[in-house]
């Protein structure tokens, strides 16, 4: 798949190589599938959570999607400002996210919380190593997408262990 994507580089003005463009855009790849994946695990949250907390949870689960949500803009349109096809659907997210499929009987606010921090844990993690990627390469603006992103998912974690920590 990275070699398709960087055969499909668009030309473009943009003064980085076509070399580190394609790498940069196998990489936002990933991470595109991953937002918009969880874009849609905090709405299954959202529809599905019950407990005596449900009000103040259901309207957390539908910030953090708000929240994804843009992530997803950003960094689809960070990876066709390099030149890349977005693969941008959901049937394409499930192939690219690197999160596990969220299970789909969940019901108790206590399960949601700790399985989307789970996937906000994953992902921050995969992020970091995103960053350390996109500097290597010399993409300072695709790192400092990321790390923005990063920040976002390690305040959205917060909100949610905030509820089972201490
Ligand atoms: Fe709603």
């Amino acid at each position: 798949m990275a070699k398709k994507d960087k055969t499909r580089l668009h030309t473009s003005k943009n003064p980085l190589s076509e070399n580190i463009r394609g790498s940069m855009v196998q990489l936002l790849q990933k991470h595109l599938g991953t937002a918009v994946d969880l874009t849609y695990q905090t709405k299954q949250a959202h529809w599905n959570v019950k407990g005596m907390n449900f009000i103040a949870v259901h309207k957390l689960f539908d910030e953090l999607h708000e929240v994804t949500e843009a992530y997803v803009d950003d960094i689809a349109e960070r990876l066709t400002g390099l030149g890349g096809q977005a693969h941008g659907t959901v049937q394409a997210a499930t192939e690219n996210s690197v999160l596990a499929p969220y299970p789909l009987d969940l019901v108790k606010s206590e399960d949601h919380l700790k399985r989307l921090a789970d996937s906000y844990a994953h992902w921050s993690d995969e992020v970091q190593k995103g960053i350390e990627e996109a500097s290597e390469a010399g993409d300072a603006l695709t790192e400092d997408l990321l790390t923005e992103v990063g920040r976002g998912l390690d305040k959205s974690l917060y909100f949610l262990e905030s509820h089972f920590q201490g």
